[in-house]
């Protein structure tokens, strides 16, 4: 899919956008002590069913979840199972939808009761690095002024950033050009134009930026074991400020 999108295009990424960010923000307010993320994988699964829509991350590259569920040292693409959640947890939640084609694409880190003053800061930088990720994503700015704004925000707060995983463009694919990293790299990016539909997605972690996957070939955790965040949404790129697609506009949340 090119670059920019048509109209009709972001017509139906924006139904998309909001089906997946309804289900994060349903799936957030059900995290609590006990619940397994199995059942929240379970619970994705019946609201995709009923708002028409498929999970697209199940089957993509062999994976076997409906959706994604990191618990604190795990950094992205944990699958859904029997790990029970406990108080002081924090938990990240990744949805993923294709409804008429069009794929949505969004996460957020929810805080279980937690008091340790560090994982809050984690949490909350990496948090407030998607927000201004987002304040960058505009036309005629570059890919390079998001990655700046999210690698500045982590570093000047002490959390590392993940290097090996990056946003990237979406459409009828979930992985579409460009990629977004987090971080600032050497050379040119290629510069934002309106219409293009961008997933930002900050992955920071409190200890050091190396990261490794378990034996299930899927579960990205830190090499440190220390605890990791992530936030993304799914923004298309305006003159002015950018348009967050990821906000539940269905009328079915809360
Ligand atoms: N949702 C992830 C992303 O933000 C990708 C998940 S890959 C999958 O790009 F295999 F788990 F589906
Ligand atoms: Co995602
Ligand atoms: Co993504």
């Amino acid at each position: 899919m090119a670059l920019v999108k048509s109209e009709s295009e972001l017509e139906g990424l924006r139904v998309s956008g909001s089906i997946a960010a309804m289900i994060r923000d349903r799936l957030a307010a059900s995290v609590a002590p006990g619940v397994t993320t199995g059942e929240l994988g379970d619970y994705a699964a019946e609201l995709m069913t009923a708002n028409g829509a498929k999970s697209a991350f199940l089957g993509y590259r062999g994976y076997p979840g409906m959706i994604c569920v990191s618990v604190n040292e795990e950094v992205v693409h944990g699958i859904p199972g029997r790990r029970r959640i406990r108080l002081g947890d924090i938990v990240s939640i990744d949805v993923g939808v294709r409804h008429q084609g069009y794929v949505g694409d969004t996460a957020t880190t929810v805080m279980v009761g937690v008091t340790d003053q560090d994982v809050i800061r984690l949490v909350q930088t990496a948090e407030t690095a998607l927000r201004e990720a987002v304040r960058q994503a505009c036309a005629s700015k570059r890919v390079s002024d998001i990655s700046g704004a999210i690698e500045r925000t982590a570093l000047d707060r002490g959390c590392s950033v993940v290097r090996k995983f990056v946003g990237h463009g979406i459409g009828r694919e979930m992985h579409e050009e460009p990629q977004v990293p987090n971080f600032r790299q050497k050379g040119r990016s290629s510069k934002l134009r309106t219409g293009m539909v961008l997933c930002l997605e900050p992955m920071l972690n409190m200890g050091g930026h190396d990261v490794e996957v378990l034996a299930d070939g899927w579960t990205v955790v830190t090499k440190d074991r220390t605890f990791s965040a992530h936030f993304e949404h799914m923004v298309a790129i305006r003159n002015g400020d950018a348009e967050i697609l990821s906000l539940d506009k269905t009328g079915a949340g809360n």
